[in-house]
């Protein structure tokens, strides 16, 4: 080898060490799987212009623990631009490394903008399911349509997975999903389907297989397979109503943070996400996307940041506005100040004709107070409880073109008019707020129930309904349609899938009218 082949040589070795693929090279061992890895699904999801991430995970033993030994292992990957994987357009290895549980994210790049891709993977003599994605439209480019879905909430125990075998079959660009993707506690409810492992996820173990058990239903590896995913957490992947924004240096919190720190960790291993490894209980998954000079959607956090929650209202007294004291508190916050400047500065320089906030938990005002003379907005949970952070948004709304909030979380749908000031009827209303029931969360209702006209006390809502499903969306220039699509029943394994209503955002006018 001459002097300048050496150069070559060792430019390419470091090239290939800055991909991280030297370590695919040198450290793993060839050997064939006895039984299918592939037991999770693939999945893709934050698609951009010219690439989308690829997710797999090798796991023989899915429900306990992965079964896989404690060394790396090379996974192949390719994109195709045919279903039947002939015209290959990026291919190369990577490696499935035992401290992320022998999960990969491969960041493909140099793909051509708002077209469909095919992708599989290969590892130990065995090939995965096929996949399909697609990239987004370049920047500048104004695609006629985009057709996204969102939908939230999928306990697994409480429901099978039919709203998302229904996803699949749909004609989509993309699919948001905000949040409640596990559930960590104990099997609780009406339950239909049990859990391997019973018992709270508390350790990185515990977690892992719960993602397992949720990622080896069917429905759920067919809606992955079928679209880009862009994901967001709300509670559960990691406990109950837990607030983030706690002191880590406080030794009290060292079992929150620890806790934390394996349920970020877990959520990476399964998630088809872009966002890089968490740092212990640090995981940054605020990020925007845009669909050409269509739309820019805002995925927020609102869990990592927010002030501990405040103990029920009742236990706490109410101000004369129907708030809690601690709602109103300018103190606390719902997005941390960083992930508000963010959304703020974001919101502001939008060029995008249509904004979107997809994020998990209810936004706008809804009064609870049965009495019409008094109110009582006890939303510690969601929004309510973090009143000068939402008026902050609102406030932004006013001057932003199209603003429209996707919220998950309540387990029915509603669709809400956004007031810049909720507490005057008269107020004018600023943005629309669609927020998706859950696929299988609570189960099939006991009671069906669908109403259009705005209650009394809280004029602001134009739609409820309590099915299960999800949102099925057509955006366009001149408007926003979302369907409402309902789920004949959860308690089945297989079901129909209809239409309870549509409603329609027309460019301009912010608040939904029924189609
Ligand atoms: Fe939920």
């Amino acid at each position: 080898m001459d002097r300048r082949a050496f150069l070559r040589a060792t430019a390419r070795l470091a090239a290939l060490a800055a991909f991280g693929q030297l370590a695919a090279c040198t450290q793993s061992q060839p050997f064939k799987f006895d039984k299918d890895p592939f037991t999770l699904g693939v999945a893709s999801g934050d698609p951009l212009s010219d690439g989308v991430v690829l997710w797999t995970r090798l796991a023989p033993e899915p429900l306990s623990g992965g079964g896989m030994k404690s060394t790396p292992v090379d996974v192949e990957w390719l994109v195709a631009r045919d279903e039947g994987m002939k015209d290959v357009v990026r291919s190369s290895t990577t490696s499935a490394l035992p401290e992320l549980a022998h999960s990969v994210h491969v960041e493909v790049s140099g793909l051509d903008p708002d077209r469909v891709y095919w992708y599989r993977f290969r590892a130990g003599g065995v090939e995965s399911p096929i996949g399909r994605t697609r990239t987004v439209p370049a920047a500048g480019a104004g695609p006629s349509a985009l057709r996204f879905a969102f939908a939230s909430c999928q306990n697994y125990v409480q429901g099978y997975y039919t709203a998302h075998a229904n996803l699949a079959r749909e004609e989509l660009d993309a699919v948001f999903f905000l949040g409640d993707y596990i559930y960590e506690g104990t099997a609780r409810g009406d339950i239909v389907r049990e859990y391997a492992k019973r018992g709270w996820s508390f350790s990185l173990a515990d977690y892992r297989d719960r993602y397992a058990q949720h990622k080896s239903d069917r429905d759920l590896q067919a809606a992955h397979a079928a679209f880009p995913w862009i994901v967001t957490w709300d509670d559960h992947e990691v406990e109950n109503n837990y607030a983030g924004g706690i002191d880590k240096e406080d030794p009290r919190n060292k079992a929150a943070i620890a806790e934390r720190a394996a349920g970020y960790q877990a959520f990476y291993e399964h998630m088809p996400v872009r966002a890089p490894r968490p740092q212990g209980p640090d995981l940054k998954l605020y990020r925007s996307v845009s669909y050409g000079n269509l739309a820019t959607f805002f995925v927020l956090d609102t869990r990592q940041y927010r002030s501990p929650e405040i103990a029920l209202c009742s236990e706490l007294g109410q101000t004369q506005s129907g708030y809690c004291p601690a709602s109103v508190d300018p103190t606390r916050t719902m997005l941390g100040a960083d992930q508000r400047t963010w959304l703020l500065k974001g919101l502001g320089d939008s060029a995008s004709p249509w904004n979107f906030v997809a994020q998990s938990v209810r936004f706008a005002q809804q009064d609870s107070n049965p009495d019409l003379g008094k109110h009582t907005f006890d939303g510690v949970d969601n929004w309510m409880g973090y009143v000068v952070d939402r008026q902050l948004i609102l406030d932004r709304f006013a001057t932003t073109r199209n603003p429209v909030v996707l919220s998950g979380d309540s387990h029915v749908n509603f669709v809400y008019d956004l007031k810049r000031d909720f507490s005057d009827p008269t107020s004018p209303t600023v943005g629309t707020e669609l927020l998706g029931t859950s696929i299988s969360s609570e189960g099939d209702p006991f009671v069906e129930q669908t109403q259009f006209t705005p209650p009394l006390k809280n004029p602001q809502l134009r739609f409820f309904d309590n099915h299960r499903g999800y949102v099925r969306c057509t955006l366009e220039p001149a408007r926003l349609s979302a369907d409402f699509r309902a789920v004949s029943t959860v308690r089945k394994p297989t079901a129909t899938v209809s239409t309870t209503a549509t409603f329609v955002v027309d460019d301009g006018k912010p608040g939904a009218r029924r189609a």
